[in-house]
């Protein structure tokens, strides 16, 4: 089996390389592109953006990127931001992911997050992670609820907007690590 973060029996967490790139733009669909990436990737794009991820994981700075498998086989994407400023704390980390269409409904997020926050734990970074969601985006809401975090407020975001220009609305849900 390979090396990478696993606690549980069939999902683990691993960084992504350019081998990865063309399942991981497979599994980007319109509700991927609608509440997290704002397009789609295409495969060049995608080994230059897990090169930036490998050489951020290299510096111990910035956003860092997971592939999440399940039983063997790409099924999604998570990353945290240490140093995200939109409706943050310095000490929150934002936490962000994806899940392929053919592995929804199965728990994997609420599996993720608990793998990536054991990482946080471990590497001592950060105190709370944070995920910032928008209200209607009904399936995150229950992942950051069946994950344990609690919401703490609304807020506008002060670097995402709308298709109309008005700033997008986050809910922000908390976990103490
Ligand atoms: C949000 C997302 C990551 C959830 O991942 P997941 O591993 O399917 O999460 P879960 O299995 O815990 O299901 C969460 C909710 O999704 C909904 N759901 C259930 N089966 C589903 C399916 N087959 N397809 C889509 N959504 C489904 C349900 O509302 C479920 O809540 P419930 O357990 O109370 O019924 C996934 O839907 C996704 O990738 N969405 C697009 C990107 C996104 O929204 N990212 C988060 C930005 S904040």
């Amino acid at each position: 089996m390979p090396a990478g973060y696993g606690r549980y029996v069939t999902i683990e967490l691993r960084p992504l390389t350019g081998a990865d790139a063309e399942a991981h733009c497979a599994g980007e669909d319109e509700l991927t592109v609608r509440w997290l990436t704002g397009g789609y990737g295409d495969v060049d794009g995608t080994i230059g953006y897990f090169e930036l991820l490998a050489g951020n994981a290299d510096r111990g700075v910035g956003k860092r990127g997971f592939g999440i498998w399940k039983s063997g086989r790409l099924a999604g994407y998570i990353d945290y931001t240490p140093d995200l400023d939109d409706g943050l704390e310095p000490d929150d980390v934002a936490l962000a992911y994806a899940v392929h269409p053919w592995a929804r409904g199965q728990g994997v997020a609420v599996e993720a997050l608990g793998l990536l926050c054991d990482i946080l734990r471990t590497d001592n970074i950060g105190t709370r992670a944070a995920i910032r969601v928008e209200p209607d985006n009904v399936a995150s809401v229950r992942v950051a609820q069946k994950a344990g975090f609690r919401y703490v407020r609304d807020f506008p975001s002060n670097r995402d907007t709308q298709p109309d220009g008005t700033p997008t609305t986050f809910s922000l849900y908390l976990l103490d690590l």
